[in-house]
């Protein structure tokens, strides 16, 4: 399962791109607002920190707006990926986007119909917002297993995104459940490789170590 860093801050990006483990990025505009920095020069210098696939998103509203958007964010750099929201008017764009061969990721995503439709427009990847879902009472991660029954039924090549993660027993289902990708804030990645145990292996290791004759 590949792993994303979902933020647009350039520090964190930076950080956990130098841990060998990450293999693409995902933005969405809460997080470039957080950064305070224009999109102009933020998407170009995100796009030049990482060899993997980086999701911009749209804000547009309407298929043709949403198609001139797409085309502007996919013109700035080969690796990007544009996200669309799961809207009727994203669905068309999706489709347009597709035939020109630009990547995709449908976002906003709540349910396997929904990403039924997106795999239909020939999207790239679908983003189900599984800790979201968890929120409101639902089992988020009943839909990403859903989307994988669905798209191995039929074949489609649309790769499942997990997001809106919120703690590494996420990433452990998201993997269990075959999902191609899960995408994660720099808090949760931190997560994953923290183990007491291993601090406290390490400790007695290299106390054990300090007895051996030098
Ligand atoms: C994913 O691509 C989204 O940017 C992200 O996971 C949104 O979810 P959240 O804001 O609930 O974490």
């Amino acid at each position: 399962m590949k792993l994303f860093i979902d933020t647009a801050d350039v520090k964190q990006i930076e950080e956990a791109w130098s841990w060998g483990i990450i293999d693409g990025i995902t933005t969405n505009p809460s997080h470039v607002a957080k950064t305070g920095r224009s999109p102009k020069d933020l998407y170009p210098e995100i796009c030049r920190l990482v060899k993997g696939p980086v999701s911009l998103e749209t804000v547009s509203l309407t298929a043709p707006e949403i198609v001139e958007e797409g085309r502007r964010l996919a013109a700035i750099a080969k690796n990007v990926v544009v996200k669309v929201p799961i809207i009727k008017e994203g669905l068309k764009a999706v489709k347009t986007l597709s035939g020109e061969g630009i990547k995709t990721n449908v976002t906003v995503t709540f349910s396997p119909v929904q990403a039924l439709l997106a795999a239909k427009c020939g999207a790239t990847y679908i983003s189900p917002f599984v800790g979201r879902l968890d929120a409101f009472g639902h089992i988020g991660m009943e839909v990403v297993r859903q989307i994988k029954t669905i798209y191995s039924n039929y074949g489609f090549a649309s790769q499942i995104l997990t997001a809106a993660v919120r703690h590494p027993l996420h990433v452990l289902e998201a993997a269990l459940a075959g999902s191609d990708v899960c995408t994660m804030s720099y808090d949760v990645l931190e997560q994953l490789y923290q183990h007491p145990l291993t601090d406290l292996g390490i400790e007695i290791f290299l106390k054990d170590w300090a007895k051996v004759p030098k």
